[in-house]
């Protein structure tokens, strides 16, 4: 068995590589090789932030993707970010190191049962958060990210009628701060809904200068508790640009390294999931992807992104609104 086979067989194994290898720099000149585009989200482990090309939230890294002249793509995220970008740039190869990077949210809203949900509300426009299935995208009127969530819903008649799917945090947080009363999907993010508002509020009392920055896609009583909620990219700007010096952060894990790199004289201090310990709170998901995995993968060109031509072309359109009223609103 060849190392090609070995990598493909074995379920993206990391020890199909040699250990001698400078893996960094082979990871550099295989990029430069097939000019090949990195992308990374600000969830994946900290090394692999630290060779991609760009590093951001999930509406740059789908923006990035359209842009791109590279030939290749590799998406160090989760399989509905490779999704997406395959669906923005058909005649490009995207790879995404492991592709069983999965994601709680998109599973929590199966196609068959989302479209008899959508074909009971015949009247109502579909918004779709960017962490579904190619498959839910093309039940979908226009996609939207945390990042521009709030204004693509505004961006519609007051009286539109509106289904959102699939995070019923992300959602009804979107109803409170619009003032709409859309109709929601009742699914979550695994790693969000983790985390505990008592916990919280213990840290709260442990650090009172502390500034609560949270993700949109935890539970409402952690949200009631925040001082900001935003995207990844919103996070990370607001403790850019905040007079604080500490923050709690209520999110997954991953964003501390950027917002360390950015504010080395701030602290950040993460909240940790439900439970005794004190580990931080990390998508499983995201963590599937790694150094070796993105060098072979890169190297093998495997695993790639498929996303058949039928589905793709009803959910490009969508992608393509969201990009649009994005760039129109400066997002
Ligand atoms: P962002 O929109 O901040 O990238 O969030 C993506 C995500 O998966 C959150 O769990
Ligand atoms: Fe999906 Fe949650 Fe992981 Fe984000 S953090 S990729 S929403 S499972």
């Amino acid at each position: 068995m060849n190392a090609k086979q070995k990598w493909i067989e074995k379920g993206y194994a990391d020890e199909t590589i040699d250990s001698s290898l400078d893996i960094k720099e082979e990871i550099k000149q295989l990029k430069k090789e097939k000019n090949a585009l990195v992308l990374a989200h600000y969830y994946q482990r900290e090394e692999i932030q630290d060779i991609a090309d760009y590093v951001g939230d999930s509406l740059a890294l789908a923006q990035w993707a359209a842009k791109s002249t590279a030939d290749m793509l590799v998406m160090c995220g989760v399989h509905f970010m490779g999704e997406t970008a395959k669906i923005l740039c058909p005649g490009k190869k995207v790879l995404v190191p492991d592709l069983n990077a999965g994601c709680s949210l998109a599973e929590s809203c199966p196609t068959d049962e989302f479209s008899k949900f959508v074909k009971a509300h015949p009247e109502y426009t579909v918004i779709s958060y960017v962490n579904t299935t190619a498959d839910v995208k093309a039940l979908t009127d226009v996609v939207v990210t945390s990042g521009n969530a709030k204004e693509i819903v505004e961006s519609f008649p007051k009286d539109e009628k509106i289904i959102f799917g699939p995070d019923r945090n992300l959602g009804s947080y979107i109803n409170k701060v619009t003032g709409r009363n859309m109709l929601l999907w009742n699914g979550a993010c695994h790693v969000h809904e983790q985390f505990s508002p008592d916990k919280l509020q213990a840290l709260k009392k442990a650090y009172p200068d502390a500034l609560v920055l949270a993700h949109p896609e935890c539970k409402k009583e952690i949200l009631e508790q925040a001082d900001v909620i935003g995207s990844t990219a919103a996070l990370l700007k607001n403790a850019k640009q905040s007079d604080k010096t500490s923050f709690i952060v209520v999110t997954e894990a991953g964003i501390l390294h950027e917002m360390r790199r950015q504010c080395p004289e701030k602290t950040f201090i993460p909240l940790p999931p439900e439970g005794n310990g004190h580990a931080c709170n990390e998508c499983n998901f995201m963590r599937l992807n790694t150094l070796e995995k993105l060098y072979n993968c890169l190297k093998y060109e495997y695993p790639v992104v498929e996303v058949d031509a039928q589905t793709a072309s009803k959910a490009v359109r969508p992608i393509h609104r969201m990009l649009e009223i994005s760039e129109k609103l400066g997002l």
